[in-house]
């Protein structure tokens, strides 16, 4: 029994490790500070890398934002005032048990200032004190009427004690955050906003083409929540290592507006102008962080399989996140009437894709197995039939690597559609 345990985690040891080095070779993700032997917990994104999580934040922006007329994005500072940290209970509380009983603050401290009048603060451990603490600029700004969010996407720093699992636990992310805001009086409104909120993290993760069989929902029991949480729910994801949580939300009542209110003297309350009633709002918090979507994304993505008797590796990434949506190639490159009209097709697709790729470098064959593995959706190419016969071209798809004969003047819907699927 032991050795079959023993043998199923080599084999998820071997997906972590293809999966890494693929985002090496290909250009997708890199250890920090590479040359110089690595740093523990970072990793810098390449190209690839940068475009596939672009898409998704692009898609969370557009979900929780540009689609409402409910929310305010803001772009906060990760160097705050320490009292911030400390009335948030961060500098008390933000700590992890080390191995010997004692308890280790997760904060990154920094000083900031020369000489004495040096400060200390801190790297910000979560992109939500940055909302909290510019709520009432918002109301002055907007004079918004509850209820309505406040959003950011931002790095975020823990000195983990033991950053592992590649993207999974690392000294340096990057989250998506809303606090979203709810009048406290109504406590059905208030059930109900946290279940509307989760169902949209839902489809946030369809969005990102994330498999539902793979996605777990955990109630967190009371011990297990952090201090300012009154109900919490995990996404908990299958990652190659196991089941982890991906991202939550969590009810955190008045909690942090009473405490910086408190702190600050400064009024966080809000006035209700249809019952000419001031109170301080409570807040739900709906959190991801972009650096595991984009782990779950890649982990769910990376396959092998054997294709025309040749052994490829690929990853099956959703169109709406693959960071190269289409590959154009001419199907030899030192033939000038091929090259050209490659060179033509590529441009009116990039134009309308803008995710367009060029590739004349190496066979054909090559060429696909490229794609594959970085994710391209489709592939189009430019042969003799194309500019001798009828104006078409070949489209091959990633998946069944089979191949379709599309009219030129047809491409650019064709693909749409099949982008779209
Ligand atoms: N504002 C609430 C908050 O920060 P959290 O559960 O501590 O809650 C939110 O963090 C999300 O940030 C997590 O669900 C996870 O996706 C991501 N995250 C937290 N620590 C991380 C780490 N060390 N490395 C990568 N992502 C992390």
């Amino acid at each position: 029994m032991k050795k079959k345990e023993e043998k199923k985690k080599e084999e998820k040891n071997v997906v972590m490790e293809n999966l890494i080095s693929l985002c090496k070779r290909r250009g997708f993700i890199f250890q920090g500070s590479e040359i110089y032997g690595g740093l523990a917990g970072t990793w810098d994104y390449g190209p690839l890398g940068t475009g596939l999580k672009d898409n998704i934040k692009n898609l969370w922006l557009k979900r929780f934002v540009i689609d409402r007329n409910d929310m305010f994005k803001v772009d906060a500072t990760i160097l705050m005032n320490q009292n911030v940290w400390k009335a948030s209970g961060h500098v008390s509380g933000f700590t992890d048990p080390m191995a010997d009983g004692s308890k280790f603050n997760t904060m990154f401290s920094t000083s900031i200032g020369a000489g004495k009048e040096a400060m200390t603060s801190y790297l910000r451990p979560e992109t939500a004190q940055g909302m909290f603490v510019n709520f009432k600029n918002i109301i002055d700004s907007f004079h918004p009427t509850l209820p309505f969010g406040m959003a950011q996407i931002g790095k975020a720093f823990r000195n983990e004690i033991s950053p592992r699992d590649f993207l999974f636990r690392t000294r340096e992310f990057e989250q998506m955050e809303i606090e979203y805001f709810v009048d406290p009086r109504n406590e059905q409104k208030i059930i109900e906003t946290f279940d509307a909120l989760y169902s949209e993290q839902m489809r946030f993760l369809a969005d990102l083409g994330l498999e539902k069989s793979r996605i777990h929902k955990i109630e967190v029991p009371a011990d297990d929540r952090a201090h300012y949480s009154k109900r919490s729910v995990d996404t908990e994801f299958d990652f190659p290592f196991g089941q982890r949580e991906l991202l939550g939300i969590a009810y955190r009542t008045d909690y942090d507006l009473k405490a910086h209110m408190d702190a600050s003297g400064v009024d966080l309350s809000y006035f209700d102008e249809e019952t000419k009633q001031r109170f301080v709002p409570h807040c739900i918090e709906p959190t991801f962080g972009v650096d595991r979507l984009v782990l779950a994304v890649l982990s769910q993505a990376y396959g092998e399989d054997s294709l025309g008797g040749e052994k490829r590796v690929y990853l099956k990434l959703s169109p709406s996140v693959a960071p190269v949506k289409i590959a154009v190639f001419p199907l030899q490159k030192n033939k000038e009437v091929l090259v050209s009209k490659a060179q033509e097709i590529y441009k009116m697709l990039r134009k309308q894709f803008e995710a367009v790729l060029y590739d004349d470098t190496g066979s054909i064959g090559k060429r696909y197995r490229r794609q594959d593995e970085i994710g391209t959706p489709y592939c189009v190419t430019i042969d003799f039939d194309t500019v001798e016969k009828d104006d078409s071209v070949t489209v091959r798809d990633r998946d069944t690597g089979e191949q379709e004969r599309v009219v030129v003047k047809d491409l650019i819907s064709y693909l749409e559609n099949k982008l779209e699927d």
